[in-house]
């Protein structure tokens, strides 16, 4: 039985509770002998910062760098808003991302039929809704230099960030698109803005490329990264993978979330390259949603999101991919059955708390077992 390390980092807010649910699971593989979970706990964001005065400390950098897969919550909060820039609760997620060179930023957006009606949008839209947004997570105007604010001394001040990119950066990322179209519907979407920036007119280049030389039976198609924002509130069903940069993944992956009815189902992962001996990668696994203070502690935070990213690393990670296809049936079912938290249960009240959901989900997901 293959033997797995996993570092759980729950972070601040809702992060706890809705890891708490995922650890239920992980327990049950445990305790079935289906696989051999070693787990080690740390802290990151607010509460590394209460702890260590840094967003992460350097043993659980270290536990991360060991581990076969990081399951992140979620960090940040109103307490921290006053925090130093460089020990603000994101930057642990970012050193994270770094550091361990997750630069592949893998997005399902998943409309499930039982919650069509919950997004903003028209059921016929949304309904089946199956897309992939693949961000690159590693460069761009999150890591470009300068990143500075100087002051010009007449009263004015300059804020600087830099977008860049290398051929090498988008080669990886297009590649780790062009691979998962062809295990779905063999379309990638390639977003930039090559007609206002150099790093898009590289990207599209790059990706055009790469399609042409290694992928010829995926279809490729480009779109100006303003353009595929309002298409994917117009007809969001056109696309299967979309690629993207660091920035504009960032934010067509909130508009992609908001399709799918509640930004407290969407999950994701984040992909190192694979390494030279064992082929396995670094990798971590993190809700879409953030720590959510407002409702922190008070049993309304939908662990969906978590229990998902679970699933995604048994996918992904823990070589245990018919495992996360029955989970995602447990989910999809507990969700026919009407079992709602709050965020998802529309104009009805909601009729489940984080760990009633959590409950119901291991349930299921045990009569699929
Ligand atoms: C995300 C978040 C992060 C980002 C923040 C928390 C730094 O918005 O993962 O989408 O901007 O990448
Ligand atoms: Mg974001």
């Amino acid at each position: 039985m293959a033997s797995y390390k996993l570092l759980l980092l729950p972070g601040d807010g809702i992060g706890p509770e809705v890891m708490a649910e995922a650890e239920k699971l992980i327990a049950w593989f445990n305790a079935q002998g289906i696989a051999r979970f070693e787990i080690e706990r740390g802290l990151v964001g607010g509460s590394a910062y209460d702890a260590h005065g840094k967003a992460i400390s350097e043993s659980d950098m270290a536990l991360a760098m060991a581990s076969d897969a990081v399951l992140f919550g979620a960090v940040g909060g109103p307490k921290w808003d006053k925090v130093p820039y460089e020990v603000r609760p994101e930057a642990g997620l970012l050193r994270l991302r770094k550091d361990l060179g997750l630069f592949a930023n893998l997005r399902p957006a998943i409309c499930y039929p039982a919650l069509a009606d919950a997004s903003s949008l028209k059921r016929e839209v949304v309904e089946g809704l199956d897309i992939l947004i693949v961000r690159e997570l590693t460069g761009g105007v999150y890591f470009g230099e300068p990143k500075t604010i100087t002051d010009l001394g007449n009263g004015q001040k300059r804020g600087i960030d830099t977008q860049v990119y290398e051929t090498y950066e988008i080669e990886r990322i297009s590649r780790v698109a062009f691979d998962l179209a062809l295990t779905r519907r063999n379309k990638v979407s390639s977003a930039e803005k090559r007609n206002v920036m150099k790093t898009g007119v590289l990207w599209n280049e790059v990706v055009t490329r790469i399609h042409a030389a290694e992928y010829p039976k995926v279809t490729l198609e480009h779109v100006l990264a303003d353009n595929c924002a309002m298409q994917l509130v117009r007809w969001p069903k056109q696309y299967d993978v979309i690629v993207t940069d660091n920035l504009f993944g960032d934010v067509l992956s909130d508009v992609a979330a908001m399709l799918t009815g509640s930004l407290g189902m969407l999950p994701s992962a984040s992909l190192g390259a694979p390494d030279a001996r064992s082929g396995r990668r670094k990798s971590l696994y993190e809700p879409v949603h953030g720590s959510a203070p407002d409702i922190a502690g008070t049993g309304a935070a939908n662990p969906i999101a978590m229990i998902a990213s679970f699933g995604m690393a048994l996918r992904y990670s823990l070589g245990l991919g018919d495992w996360a296809t029955k989970l995602d049936q447990a989910i999809a079912a507990v969700l026919a059955r009407g079992i709602r938290t709050r965020d998802i249960a529309g104009d009805q009240p909601p009729n489940a708390t984080t760990t009633q959901m959590g409950a119901a989900i291991l349930d299921e997901f045990k009569k699929l077992a």
